[in-house]
């Protein structure tokens, strides 16, 4: 079986850890074992001195689909809870590290949401940023009730997740939640070469320079457990069940 993350550290950029959602087949939706692999990478490179940025990709034309949605069925239908969802969030908030991610094509869920913990997100155009919570009958994650409206503020935060409206690579980098827009064949080559820049900083300066831009953790790890909390009670409700059965009968 092909991995569906792949985690790499090495020439041209061996100070650069980077991870690729490796899932085309299923655009990249993300599983409970690839959330775990993904949580085990981020942890690792707090402890290892060799790893100086963080660089999260997709694949071309796709970033990711967000959740597995035959996860969330199972979930729905009495299954124990994603909670390696929560602790993946938990290694975002607490990356030591800082994140660059490209974006190319498909960026749906948590494929937006993560961007959020992200200190340099780069996307393609083509790219499509959308957050279907409240239509699959769930609310935000990933802190991002906290997040976008401080990034976007409330108006695009409310089009982007409580209607549900989706954001080209423009309407994203003009609302902040993306640094820079690029051509769809150069995401990958930016993100890295940014992360390189990051990568050659004087890492303490960096690092405390870091914590103080990205503010209190505490506040955000808070967040991610209240949404979290309502978020796995809907993920039970009737009309969360048939929302992910109609998916997967499509
Ligand atoms: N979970 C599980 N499987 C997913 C998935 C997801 N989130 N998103 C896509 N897939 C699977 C599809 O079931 C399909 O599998 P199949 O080939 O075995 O039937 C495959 O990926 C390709 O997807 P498809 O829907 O055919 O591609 P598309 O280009 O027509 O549409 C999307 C792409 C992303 C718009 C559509 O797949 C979609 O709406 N996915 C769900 C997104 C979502 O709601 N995510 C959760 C947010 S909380």
């Amino acid at each position: 079986m092909t991995e569906q993350v792949i985690v790499e550290q090495n020439a041209p950029h061996p100070s650069i850890q980077i991870i690729r959602l490796n899932r085309p087949e299923k655009k990249n939706a993300i599983t409970r074992a690839m959330y775990r692999k993904i949580t085990d990478a981020l942890v690792a490179a707090n402890a290892d001195a060799t790893i100086k940025a963080t660089a999260i990709l997709g694949t071309e034309g796709c970033f990711s689909a967000g959740n597995d949605l035959g996860d969330f069925l199972a979930a729905a239908m009495g299954g124990a809870m994603p909670r390696e969802i929560v602790e993946f969030l938990y290694a975002m908030v607490r990356s030591e590290k800082p994140i660059v991610s490209g974006v190319d094509g498909l960026a749906i869920g948590i494929g937006t949401t993560m961007h959020m913990h992200c200190d340099l997100t780069i996307a393609s155009a083509r790219s499509h940023f959308r957050t279907p919570f409240v239509d699959l009958a769930l609310v935000p994650e990933a802190a991002s009730s906290l997040l976008a409206p401080r990034i976007m503020g409330h108006q695009r935060a409310f089009a982007l997740l409580a209607l549900g409206e989706g954001f080209s690579g423009e309407e994203a980098r003009d609302a902040g939640l993306v640094w820079k827009v690029s051509a769809p064949d150069a995401v990958e080559a930016t993100t890295l070469a940014t992360a390189a820049k990051l990568a050659a900083k004087p890492p303490e300066a960096l690092k405390i320079a870091r914590n103080l831009i990205r503010g209190d953790r505490e506040e955000i790890i808070a967040r991610i457990d209240d949404e979290a909390r309502h978020f796995f009670e809907r993920l039970h409700s009737t009309e969360a069940r048939a929302a992910f059965e109609a998916f997967m009968r499509r």
